[in-house]
């Protein structure tokens, strides 16, 4: 794909590039090109690129028409309102799982120190998010990918919080005989065939992040049966799921000895978090 490069507009990139790729796409890779925000571009339709401007941006262009999420390649996806960096050796970030740092954030305070676990940080993104709105929590965030153990690593240097402490670990092995407050996971669970997993933005995602088992729920098993081990009595297990595994997800808590067990819904109405409390506790 080549653009015109005699003496080309910001009003002529975005509406040649739009025969490629959706207008929102486009807009967004200019804006970074130009490092410019969104009501610049509308203000200065008429600005000329350079041509190193034009080369980057077609580069950018190439790359999205190829299918390659625009998250990759910015290097950056914002969850909660904060920026994390982001590589195609973790997931990125969903906004559903705001969900489940919003069941999070309601069951920890902000005035009493507690020990927290996000198990699968990937980027990092609700452990680290989950630290800078709860000082006085402590927060361990494992991962069995070195990869994703790196970028969750820069983006706590990056967002500038202290209180999280990323490691590497198969689920719980690294923390024996270690016992948490809360223990957090959006673990993979996606069935290991699903169609999905070779469409779209999923294509160059990592498998490990997505895909558990024949019905998708080898991952969310482990973690509940193995939770109540690293858990204080009245802790609580809060797990993101898919939209069919929210029964299975609570009957599996029941089994484990948990207590006040009850699944969310997210935005569009999908079933998509469950939680229980570990011990026997009343309604
Ligand atoms: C669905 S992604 C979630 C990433 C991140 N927490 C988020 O919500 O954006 C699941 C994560 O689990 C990690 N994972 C997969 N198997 C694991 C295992 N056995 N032990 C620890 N982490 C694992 C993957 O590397 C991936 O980062």
């Amino acid at each position: 794909m080549n653009f015109e490069t005699q003496h080309i507009t910001i009003a002529n990139v975005l509406s040649q590039a739009r025969n490629f790729i959706p207008y929102h796409d486009v807009r967004i890779l200019l804006q970074s090109v130009l490092k410019v925000n969104h009501a610049y571009l509308i203000a200065h339709p008429e600005q000329s690129l350079i041509p190193t401007q034009i080369q980057t941006f077609q580069l950018l262009v190439t790359r999205r028409v190829s299918g390659e999420p625009i998250a990759y390649i910015l290097g950056e996806r914002e969850f909660y309102s904060l920026k994390f960096k982001v590589n195609p050796s973790v997931l990125i970030p969903r906004p559903e799982t705001e969900l489940l740092v919003d069941l999070a954030l309601e069951k920890i305070s902000s005035d009493i120190p507690c020990k927290v676990l996000d198990l699968g940080t990937g980027s990092g993104a609700i452990a680290i998010t989950i630290a800078k709105l709860r000082l006085l929590a402590n927060v361990t965030a494992v991962d069995s990918s070195v990869d994703a153990i790196a970028v969750a690593k820069k983006n706590a240097k990056y967002l500038n919080v202290s209180n999280v402490h990323v490691i590497k670990s198969d689920w719980f092995e690294g923390l024996a005989g270690e016992r948490f407050d809360l223990v957090i996971s959006n673990p993979p669970y996606v069935i290991f065939d699903d169609p999905r997993l070779s469409q779209g933005d999923l294509r160059f995602e990592p498998q490990l992040a997505l895909a558990a088992g024949l019905d998708g729920m080898d991952c969310i098993r482990l973690i509940i049966s193995s939770a109540a081990s690293h858990l204080n009595v009245g802790g609580w297990l809060l797990i993101e799921h898919g939209y069919n595994q929210a029964k299975m997800s609570r009957q599996l808590l029941k089994k484990a000895g948990f207590s006040n067990i009850f699944s969310r819904s997210d935005l569009a109405g999908i079933m998509r978090v469950s939680c229980g409390r570990y011990g026997n506790f009343l309604q």
